[in-house]
């Protein structure tokens, strides 16, 4: 089985990986050797600083092994194709993660690895996200059951998964998006419960968790200034909290951009459970990891 979709899960299986975790991160000891002699390839054609490192964490935790291939000092560098590197790579680990620019790659991958394939990020998706940050609610509130989620930003990969997670665990989901910048239509056009608007405020009105993203995503800094103008009324800051329940906690996938996006204060207050969030990263990738090469 391969992930490359919130979607590629059932909601019962993605539940299971949640409840999972909470048993990981309880207990982290009675899962040594789970994934012992199995090793996973992280091919990244992106920066990453998280979801690289909790991998790479996750599978020594587990009992296994990580490599880490930078698609610039690979022979993808120099043309060798996908698929090829696919086939390749399958044959010596059980598992791949890659982090592609284009989310065709990874279907490329996909289609020609005889392992499991795992989406650890693309333009379209971020799913390793999404099921941490659905762990971080579950830890949070204890449950599902009448939350609603509002993601104020760019409609991008983030969003887009968590759009389908959300809408999989029956969690109301608003999102604040200037025009232009609206999460990918055949995602909201699948999920139930999503409200796709203009107004931060409006999106914002009781949610119990105010979400946000980079203004910019990898690949999209040429497009910096402009995304700038655009987004400026879209910023998680201490009165547009005003507009969320009295108890709303604030979440960012990170990395974040001070000022921009989120400001400082807010990241750094008690309503901020962004560390936690990065945190729960680890324990998820693991339970991840169990279900898909375990
Ligand atoms: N949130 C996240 O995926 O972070 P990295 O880009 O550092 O992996
Ligand atoms: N949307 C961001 C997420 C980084 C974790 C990006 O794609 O760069």
């Amino acid at each position: 089985m391969d992930l490359l979709s919130v979607g590629d899960l059932s909601p019962q299986e993605l539940k299971s990986i949640i409840e999972e975790t909470a048993d990981i991160k309880k207990n982290p000891s009675g899962y040594i050797d789970r994934l012992d002699s199995k090793t996973l390839v992280l091919l990244f054609e992106k920066p990453s600083t998280r979801t690289r490192v909790s991998f790479q964490v996750a599978m020594f935790q587990l009992g296994g092994n990580a490599i880490h291939l930078d698609t610039d000092r690979s022979q993808l560098s120099r043309g060798e194709s996908p698929a090829d590197t696919a086939r390749i790579l399958s044959s010596y680990a059980e598992g791949i993660a890659a982090r592609v620019y284009e989310h065709s790659t990874l279907l490329e991958l996909a289609k020609n690895s005889s392992v499991p394939v795992i989406n650890a990020l693309s333009d379209l998706e971020h799913p390793c996200q999404t099921i941490s940050d659905l762990f971080t609610i579950y830890e949070s509130r204890g449950g599902f059951e009448g939350i609603k989620v509002a993601y104020i930003g760019d409609g991008n990969n983030v969003c887009n998964s968590l759009i389908l997670g959300c809408s999989m665990l029956g969690i109301e989901m608003s999102v604040a998006s200037p025009e232009g910048y609206m999460p990918d239509k055949e995602i909201v056009r699948k999920g139930k419960g999503v409200y796709v608007m203009s107004s931060p405020k409006k999106a914002a009105e009781d949610a119990d968790f105010l979400y946000t993203d980079v203004w910019a995503s990898i690949g999209k800094e040429r497009e910096r200034d402009e995304r700038m103008k655009a987004f400026k009324e879209y910023q998680i800051n201490r009165e547009l909290l005003q507009h969320a329940k009295p108890d709303c906690r604030v979440m960012h996938c990170l990395p974040a951009h001070r000022g921009e996006e989120i400001t400082a204060d807010i990241i750094n207050s008690d309503r901020s459970i962004i560390w936690t969030q990065a945190e729960n990263k680890l324990h998820t990738q693991k339970a991840i990891l169990l279900r898909l090469m375990g």
